[in-house]
């Protein structure tokens, strides 16, 4: 169970998933509580290496960013593993602001599928850009809407948008947005 919003809602991690095998979920918890061990001395390179190679997982690995590492489940739908405190509180941000936004911005946040401690699986996404000037628009107005809306979008950048079957620009990394001041990664980052 991790707090978030403020301490008025609990968001439940029951660790159950539809897509993931019991045995997938221990390796998850298993890599989770030795996760730790390697922040202080290794590159968030190595230790997304250090997580895929402790996890065995079947799945390919089609991307990683400092705080988490990114498994294709080959059904549509990519799984995102924490390897940092960060990557834990984005998991749980992500899940939190794709549940509880306003419907006229959740329709630009990739859809979360299911939640866990340490991890998440969302829709994939198209990540290749295309032609960039006409993206960087797209992402300025983005960003004027998820602030309209009351989400602070953090991190908006190339890197961290997909997109849809129909073209359409979605976040698909919104870890560090932010529905209200007092959200957990700026606590995290004051504490
Ligand atoms: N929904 C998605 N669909 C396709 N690829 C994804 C998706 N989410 C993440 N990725 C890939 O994994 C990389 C790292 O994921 P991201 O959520 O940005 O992690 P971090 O929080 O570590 O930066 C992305 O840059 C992208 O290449
Ligand atoms: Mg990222």
């Amino acid at each position: 169970m991790w707090p978030i919003n403020n301490g008025k809602e609990r968001i439940h991690q029951s660790n159950k998933s539809k897509m993931l095998s019991q045995q997938e979920i221990k390796a998850i918890e298993s890599w989770i509580s030795r996760m730790w061990t390697y922040q202080f001395y290794k590159t968030s390179r190595q230790i997304a290496s250090t997580a895929s190679k402790t996890l065995k997982f079947k799945y390919k690995v089609i991307g990683n960013g400092l705080n988490r590492v990114v498994y294709d489940l080959n059904n549509g739908y990519i799984l995102k593993i924490a390897i940092s405190e960060v990557g834990l509180i984005s998991n749980a941000n992500e899940s939190f602001i794709y549940n509880n936004c306003k419907k006229e911005v959740k329709k630009y946040l990739c859809p979360v599928k299911e939640y866990g401690t340490g991890w998440i699986i969302m829709k994939k996404a198209d990540t290749k850009v295309s032609n960039l000037i006409k993206e960087c628009t797209k992402l300025i107005k983005l960003e004027l809407k998820f602030l309209r809306y009351g989400i602070i979008p953090i991190d908006l950048r190339l890197d961290n948008v997909g997109f849809t079957e129909n073209n359409e620009m979605v976040v698909i990394d919104y870890g560090l947005f932010t529905m209200n001041l007092i959200s957990p990664v700026l606590r995290w980052l004051v504490r």
